[in-house]
C-alpha cells in the first residue's frame, strides 16, 4: 500500500484529499496545526469507510521541527503500515489574508512566506530520504498566480514561487523517478481567509465558465489522480483546477 503525507489535512481541500486518497487505497498521514479534533474526525471518517489514517501535529512555518517530524513519520510508517517508505507528499497547508500592497506589514509578509514557500521547500527536503522511487509530490498553489486579485499580493507571489520550485523539484528529483506537480485551485468553498460570503461567491461564480465556485472534492480528486498510477507521465506541470476561471 502506498502511504502519503498531506499537510493541512484536518479541514478543507486537505481533508477532502485525505478521504479521497484513502478511498483509493492509499494510507494517509494527515497533519493539523491547531485543531486536533477536526483531524481526528477525518481519521474516524476514513477508518469508518475501511481505510487507514493517522493524524500528526505539524506547523509548516516551524522549519526547526521538521527533523523530529521526519522521525515521527518514520515511526508511524513502521508501526502502522510496516514500511519505511512514503509514496507521496502533498504540500497543502495554508492560510489566506486580505490586505492591499500599501498596508501589508512585514510580519504578514513573513508569515505567508513561511507557510506557502519556505515551509514546503524545507519540509520536502526533510522528507526526501523517506520518499520512495516513483513517489509523487503535489504542491497546492492558486489561480491567483495567473489572475491578479487585489488584496492577495504576497500570497500569490509566494504561490508563484512554489510553482517555480515545483519545476525544480521535478528536475532534481527526476533521477529518483520522483515526480512533482502543482495543483492550482480557483475559488473553493472552504474556511480559507474566513470563507466566501454570498456576494463574493456570486462574483467569483460569474467569472467562472462553469458558473459556480469549486467544492473541496473538485480539487481532491485531481490531487488523488496525481498521486496515483494514472499520472506517472505527468511531471513538472501546474494544473489549474478552477472550472474555467477568467478565461
Ligand atoms: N480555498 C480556496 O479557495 C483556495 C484557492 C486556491 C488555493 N488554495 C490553497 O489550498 C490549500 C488548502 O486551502 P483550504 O482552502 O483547504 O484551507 P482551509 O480550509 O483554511 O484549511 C487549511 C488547513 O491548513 C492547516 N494549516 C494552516 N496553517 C498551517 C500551518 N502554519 N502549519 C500547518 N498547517 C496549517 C489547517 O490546520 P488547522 O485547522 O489545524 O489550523 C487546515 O488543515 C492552501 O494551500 C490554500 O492556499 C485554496
Amino acid at each position: 500500500m502506498s502511504v502519503i503525507v498531506i499537510t493541512g489535512g484536518s479541514r478543507g481541500i486537505g481533508a477532502s484529499a485525505a478521504e479521497c486518497c484513502a478511498g483509493r487505497g492509499m494510507g494517509v498521514i494527515l497533519t493539523y496545526k491547531s485543531n486536533p479534533g477536526a483531524a481526528e474526525s477525518v481519521v474516524r471518517r476514513i477508518e469508518g469507510a475501511g481505510g487507514k489514517a493517522v493524524a500528526l501535529k505539524l506547523d509548516v512555518a516551524d522549519v526547526g521541527s521538521f527533523g523530529n517530524f521526519r522521525e515521527t513519520v518514520l515511526l508511524t510508517l513502521k508501526t502502522t503500515w510496516g514500511t519505511t517508505a512514503l509514496g507521496g507528499l502533498v504540500n497543502n497547508a495554508g492560510y489566506g489574508l486580505f490586505n492591499r500592497l500599501e498596508t501589508v506589514t512585514e510580519a504578514q509578509f513573513d508569515g505567508l512566506l513561511s507557510v506557502h514557500l519556505k515551509g514546503p521547500f524545507f519540509l520536502t527536503q526533510a522528507l526526501l530520504p523517506l520518499l520512495a522511487e516513483g513517489a509523487s509530490i503535489v504542491n497546492l498553489t492558486s489561480a491567483t498566480t495567473r489572475v491578479a486579485t487585489a488584496g492577495v499580493a504576497p500570497y500569490a507571489a509566494f504561490k508563484g514561487g512554489l510553482e517555480v520550485l515545483t519545476r525544480y523539484m521535478a528536475k532534481e528529483f527526476g533521477e529518483r523517478r520522483i515526480r512533482a506537480n502543482s495543483v492550482s485551485p480557483g475559488a473553493i468553498r472552504t474556511e480559507l481567509g474566513g470563507g466566501l460570503n454570498d456576494e463574493f461567491e456570486a462574483l467569483l461564480a460569474g467569472q467562472t465558465a462553469l458558473g459556480r465556485v469549486g467544492e473541496p472534492d473538485d480539487v481532491a480528486r485531481v490531487i488523488a489522480m496525481l498521486l496515483s498510477e494514472d499520472s506517472t507521465w505527468i511531471n513538472a506541470q501546474t494544473i489549474e483546477v478552477a472550472g474555467g476561471y477568467v478565461v
